[in-house]
């Protein structure tokens, strides 16, 4: 039995007064939420003020991303050890974002993903085709090939609290989500392939969140799909109100 899971990212939004006031609404309206796995990712200024914020509650705390190594002259770059400080238990890692801006590249999401994994944090793995390559009928050797040089010699033991997040590009920021069919058939390929590269009993545990323009009005309809385990949530995890109108999906 998979635990779903609501990840918020918060991207490059909320200083300090705007974070701590986002955890204090949030707090009290997802309490007695029990079967949802809660994460929120602020950015790594708030992460230490929000962790205290989050003290006592199930909500647990996510960097956006790290570097693969534990120290060194690497200015601009938080370890994932620093993230434990930081009260960090999981971390984005290969943003479409940051594939898009920042030069990632399967190689450094391979890497990183193994830092996380030594230091002891959960790696939330992203992959996901552009528009072009959706178009063009890629979308699946896309997939195929962020996946298997992600997760590239990170044995099964290793690999087990692992979450993949799949979100298509296109369906970022742009309020056009896959339709719940278009996400099903892309999770059901992941899993198939995490059923190749492990064996099948380890891809039925492992959750693959969908994430791109998920919305109070569209969670419920991803969440009965059979392979969709959760949602990466970016813009509607922003309001305490729509964010916690997704966690209580079930309601
Ligand atoms: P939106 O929910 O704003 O489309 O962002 C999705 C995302 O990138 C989460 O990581």
């Amino acid at each position: 039995m998979r635990i779903p899971v609501i990840a918020g990212n918060w991207k490059m939004f909320k200083r300090a007064a705007d974070a701590l006031d986002l955890v204090k609404k949030l707090t009290p309206m997802v309490v007695g939420v029990d079967d949802v796995q809660v994460i929120v990712a602020p950015s790594f200024t708030v992460l230490p003020s929000v962790h205290g914020a989050l003290s006592g509650t199930r909500i647990s705390l996510s960097g956006q991303d790290c570097f693969w190594g534990e120290e060194g002259a690497f200015t601009g770059e938080v370890s994932p050890g620093m993230l434990i400080d930081a009260g960090c238990s999981h971390v984005i890692i290969g943003h479409s974002e940051r594939r898009q801006h920042f030069g990632e590249t399967d190689e450094t999401v391979n890497k990183k993903i193994k830092a996380a994994l030594q230091a002891g944090l959960i790696p939330i793995a992203c992959i996901g085709e552009t528009l072009q390559e959706r178009e063009s009928g890629d979308t699946l050797a896309v997939l195929e090939r962020q996946l298997s040089f992600g997760l590239a010699g990170i044995p099964e033991e290793d690999a087990g609290c692992l979450i993949i997040a799949y979100e298509p590009v296109w369906a970022i920021g742009t309020g056009r989500t896959a339709t719940d069919e278009q996400a099903q058939e892309v999770h059901a390929f992941v899993r198939g392939l995490l059923a190749r590269i492990y064996h099948p009993g380890f891809a039925d545990r492992l959750r693959i969140l969908y994430g791109g323009s998920v919305k109070p009005d569209n969670i419920k309809g991803l969440m009965s799909c059979t392979d969709i385990d959760g949602a990466l949530v970016g813009g509607a995890s922003l309001s305490a109100e729509s964010f916690a109108s997704i966690v209580k999906f079930g309601k």
